[in-house]
């Protein structure tokens, strides 16, 4: 039987983070869902529509380096909204869920659509403006020109459009353990969502 983490929360709270090292430390499989709805968003900044992009994903997309881009992000939450693009990504996700060894998703809706029945699930959040601050660091530490306002209306626009979409929402699933990161180092962060997991594994 597989071993499935979900985490799920807002941009920049530190779920690729926490998720990248909670599959490091147990020798999970890790898959970041935003990449899916990011590859599909590079598809139609290159003009394809949004379905199709969805249907013709292949996991090769999701190594194209220019994903992290805001403008993509914003694509990717654009295209996020439209119910045959998500249930276009079920089917890849929950493969992935299934893998033998264990698996860690981390999104939006791993632990209230994807993996409803996940073993952990952990909804991590911070404060918009704490977020922001984390966004704008890496964003100038790839050299890309902007400034934290501009970061924080674009975490702020996308917030607004995945916790109001109707299709698969973000939103706390009711079995889901909150960790606020605002006031936590990412090492501690990390310390906690191990800690949380081990718990539960014993
Ligand atoms: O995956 P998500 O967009 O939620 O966040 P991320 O890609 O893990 O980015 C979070 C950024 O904030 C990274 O640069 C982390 O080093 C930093 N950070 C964190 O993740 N957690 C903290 N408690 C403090 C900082
Ligand atoms: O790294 P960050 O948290 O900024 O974004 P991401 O996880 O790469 O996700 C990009 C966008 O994809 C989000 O704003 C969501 O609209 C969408 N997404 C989603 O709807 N469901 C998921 N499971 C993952 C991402």
């Amino acid at each position: 039987m597989s071993f499935v983490v979900a985490i799920d929360g807002p941009a920049a709270a530190g779920k690729g983070t926490i998720s990248k090292a909670v599959a490091a430390h147990f020798g999970f499989a890790h898959l970041d869902t935003g990449l899916l709805y990011r590859a599909v968003g590079a598809k139609v900044i290159a003009g394809e529509a949004p379905i199709v992009a969805a249907r013709a994903l292949d996991p090769v997309d999701l190594e194209n380096d220019d994903l992290r881009t805001s403008a993509v992000a914003q694509a990717a939450s654009e295209v996020a909204v439209v119910p045959a693009v998500r249930e276009a990504l079920v089917a890849f996700q929950r493969a992935f869920a299934a893998r033998a060894n264990g698996a860690v998703l981390d999104g939006r809706d791993i632990g209230t659509v994807i993996c409803p029945d996940a073993d952990v699930k952990l909804f991590v959040t911070a404060s918009p403006e704490c977020r922001a601050e984390r966004r704008l660091q890496e964003l100038v530490g790839k050299g890309t020109e902007t400034t934290y306002d501009t970061v924080l209306a674009d975490v702020k626009e996308r917030d607004a459009r995945d916790q109001n979409r109707a299709a698969a929402p973000l939103v706390p699933a009711d079995d889901a353990i909150l960790l606020d990161t605002s006031d936590l180092t990412a090492d501690q962060a990390i310390a906690a969502a191990i800690a949380h997991v081990a718990a539960v594994r014993g």
